[in-house]
């Protein structure tokens, strides 16, 4: 008996001993507000471990701290899909067999579709395969605004308006987040061009600043929440925007109150005292010691690794920026790599699936369809002849950082055939030669693109295939090889490129049947587009390209898109090539600035605010396409707009609402657009802004309501002098209609 009490007794003070040890640290304790556990996490480490989970340790993760099993932070780009696994310290990827994922649309078919829940969808699934492929950020989605149609990321980007961006981001931003994965929204700021990117100076005024180009990084922060940032590689006020005291600190962490992380871009830290001081958090991608290019595995050479660690041990700087740095870092790691809940994630779910082809079925824009020549009508259809070479190039692969390895895409061509293939005949001629690559760091797309023929046989072989046929469906555009919708490297035209116009000419004296397909992340000149009845523009549309392009050429799929952004007639039309700068100051030019990051060439936005439609409406150009049209296989007829008030004070909402009636024979959905214009005002504004919009899908004779409420800060405009937004007392105008350029409705309104 005693024997036994002494045995339980050691026992019970070995679980007594055992269990004091095993009590959970604060830091470690998810029952602990997390201030506390940063506080905590903080007080345990060293020096060097601070020092180390705000640098990069290879290519795409960051240090964690071991010691105290804080994890590291995983992250991977881009946008439209997880990129695939790449080599410690290296762009090339890693020949996993494992990392093959769902391409998703590119942003501007996201924008396009004006539909906030495909936003939600296309969060939600792309958070999901990031957090299967064990990523904490996706460096991901880019909200520059679309200021040249040269711009060679337009394609990663939504658009020439804040108020449409910045709708189209939070949905996503809240989607992806969800799945414990942070977005990192990109280029903040000013990165509106790829042409001298890191070696710019952008210059402009406050409003064009506040009114058009921070909306959507404000939108992503305040109602998004993403939880990181990342800064651009151009320069503001002289300062490079990856750490830029007036960007980050005075704006996204003073006027803002943003409590996240700021990464830089990779490779976009230069300078050890501004990274300390002038807001950046987390140093990725520095090529050692941001001079001299490529010393390999040198992480310890960061700007904020080893001569950050020397300052401060030589008591030349505290730790002050460094603890906020960390605390900011370790709040992150508690959203991701230490979140207990975060779901598993999945790969190319039925979901996923589902989720790439609607958004890319709604993101599809019918420009131009002249006598109904779409959808293809079938009873009439016994050959389609496909021509082009954009019917068969993959575009996923390619393009920049948002390169894809994919577990498949479905081809213009391969989903023409499947959907056709069984009631008609589906030729096919290539027509031109664009760009027989398929290789981005490492990732091949296996296609053999090789041609022999010249282009004359080219183009012959097409016209003599379209005389053949009933239908012709012509798929060109641009497809992200240099300069032809790629980072890094602006468009050098606004034409399409390797003869696409002869051969769209061509086509169309060969058969008055003829759809073209423009696939490409930018506007383009269309000189042939009165002898074109029918104009889809279809954006890299990822995995399930070409289920929805022929989806929505057997109309399968009623087109609901709009345009995001304006398509001028030619490239003078635009504001930033009618009053520059475009690509920067032109003697500074001539004088060979900007060919080298220390040697930066200044770029005035003469332009101000009057980006995109705003110069068109105000300066009365008329585009090709405006920005908001797109038209549909039915008709819809706006009844006359009504508002629940005829004047609102500064705290009051005013509503307005318009009946939208289907007139046509397909069900079909109609993006209403809300468009306010200040009647009278003390500095000059665009002649109307876009301040709200729905998207309404309406059965065919069916009719319903839409309303859509403002409040004066859709009044308001941004004043330099007061460094403040102002909504002045006096009349507006509420334009409600079916394009920036096709307004239906309107009512006028004072603000008392
Ligand atoms: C690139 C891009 C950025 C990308 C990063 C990592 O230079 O500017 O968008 O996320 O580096 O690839």
């Amino acid at each position: 008996m005693i024997k036994k009490l002494i045995l339980l007794s050691v026992l019970g003070c070995m679980t007594q001993f055992s269990f004091a040890q095993k009590k959970t640290p604060v830091y470690l304790d998810d029952s602990k507000p997390v201030e506390q556990r940063i506080e905590d996490a903080l007080s345990r480490m060293t020096l060097e471990e601070k020092i180390n989970i705000i640098h990069a340790q290879s290519k795409f993760s960051s240090h964690g701290v071991p010691r105290l099993g804080i994890p590291e932070l995983w992250t991977a780009d881009g946008p439209h899909g997880v990129r695939s696994e790449v080599l410690w310290d290296e762009w090339d990827q890693a020949g996993w067999t494992n990392d093959s994922i769902i391409a998703y649309p590119a942003l501007t078919a996201l924008s396009a579709t004006w539909n906030r829940n495909m936003s939600s969808i296309y969060g939600k699934s792309l958070g999901e395969e990031a957090r299967y492929r064990g990523k904490d950020v996706i460096l991901g989605p880019g909200v520059n605004i679309y200021r040249t149609p040269l711009n060679g990321r337009n394609f990663e980007y939504m658009g020439e308006d804040p108020f449409l961006t910045s709708q189209m981001v939070v949905p996503y931003i809240k989607g992806v987040q969800a799945n414990g994965v942070a977005t990192s929204v990109k280029h903040f700021a000013l990165n509106n061009q790829e042409t001298f990117r890191h070696s710019s100076n952008v210059i402009l005024d406050d409003r064009a600043l506040y009114e058009i180009y921070l909306p959507p990084f404000k939108a992503a922060v305040q109602e998004g929440d993403s939880w990181t940032i990342m800064g651009a590689y151009d320069l503001y006020k002289g300062q490079h925007a990856s750490h830029n005291q007036y960007l980050l600190n005075d704006i996204l962490k003073g006027e803002w109150g943003y409590k996240g992380v700021v990464v830089s871009d990779w490779g976009a830290v230069l300078d050890t005292d501004q990274a300390i001081h002038n807001g950046l958090d987390l140093e990725f991608g520095t090529w050692t010691n941001g001079l001299s290019k490529g010393t390999s595995n040198a992480y310890e050479n960061y700007y904020l690794a080893k001569p950050y660690l020397d300052l401060i041990k030589s008591g030349k700087v505290g730790t002050k920026e460094l603890d906020d740095k960390v605390r900011r870092v370790l709040g992150l790691a508690y959203k991701t790599s230490m979140n207990k809940n975060k779901p598993f994630g999945s790969i190319a779910s039925e979901e996923h699936i589902a989720a790439a082809k609607q958004i890319a079925s709604e993101g599809i824009v019918l420009l131009q369809n002249q006598k109904a020549t779409l959808p293809i009508n079938l009873s009439k259809t016994k050959k389609i002849a496909v021509i082009g070479e954009n019917a068969i190039k993959m575009m996923t692969v390619g393009g920049g950082s948002s390169s894809l390895k994919v577990k498949y895409e479905t081809l213009p061509l391969d989903g023409i055939k499947e959907r056709f293939g069984k009631q008609t005949e589906v030729v096919y001629a290539r027509g031109y030669v664009g760009d027989v690559g398929g290789d981005y760091n490492g990732v091949k797309s296996g296609q053999n693109l090789k041609e022999t023929r010249s282009s004359a046989e080219l183009i012959a072989e097409a016209v003599k295939l379209a005389k053949e046929s009933d239908f012709v469906v012509f798929v060109g555009g641009l497809n992200k090889s240099d300069h032809q919708d790629a980072e890094g490297m602006d468009r050098e035209s606004y034409g399409l490129p390797y003869d696409q116009d002869k051969l769209i000419s061509e086509l169309s004296k060969a058969n008055k049947n003829l759809a073209v397909v423009l696939v490409s992340g930018n506007a383009v000149a269309m000189p042939w587009i009165k002898e074109v009845p029918s104009v889809l523009q279809s954006w890299y549309l990822g995995s399930e390209s070409g289920h929805a392009i022929a989806a929505v050429l057997a109309g399968d799929a009623n087109p609901s898109g709009k345009l995001p952004f304006s398509f001028p007639v030619k490239l003078e039309d635009n504001s930033a090539h009618a009053l520059g700068e475009y690509p920067g100051n032109k003697a500074e030019l001539a004088a060979g600035k900007g060919k080298d990051l220390k040697d930066p060439i200044n770029i005035t936005y003469n332009e101000g605010i009057f980006v995109g439609y705003r110069w068109h409406d105000t300066k009365n150009i008329k585009p090709l396409f405006s920005f908001g049209h797109g038209l549909s296989y039915t008709t819809f007829e706006y009844g006359k707009v009504k508002a629940d008030k005829s004047e609102l004070t500064a705290n009051d909402k005013i509503t307005f609402t318009v009946n939208v009636k289907n007139t046509g024979k397909m069900n079909g959905a109609e993006v209403v657009q809300l468009y306010i214009s200040d009647l009278k005002s003390s500095l000059p504004r665009p002649l109307k802004e876009l301040k709200g919009f729905d998207k309404v899908y309406l059965k065919a004779g069916e009719s319903k309501d839409v309303s859509i409420t403002i409040d004066k800060s859709a009044l308001s405009f941004f004043d330099p002098a007061k460094h403040d937004w102002v909504a002045e007392p006096g009349d507006f105008e509420a334009l409600i209609g079916s394009s920036s350029s096709d307004i239906r409705t309107k009512i006028k309104f004072t603000l008392k």
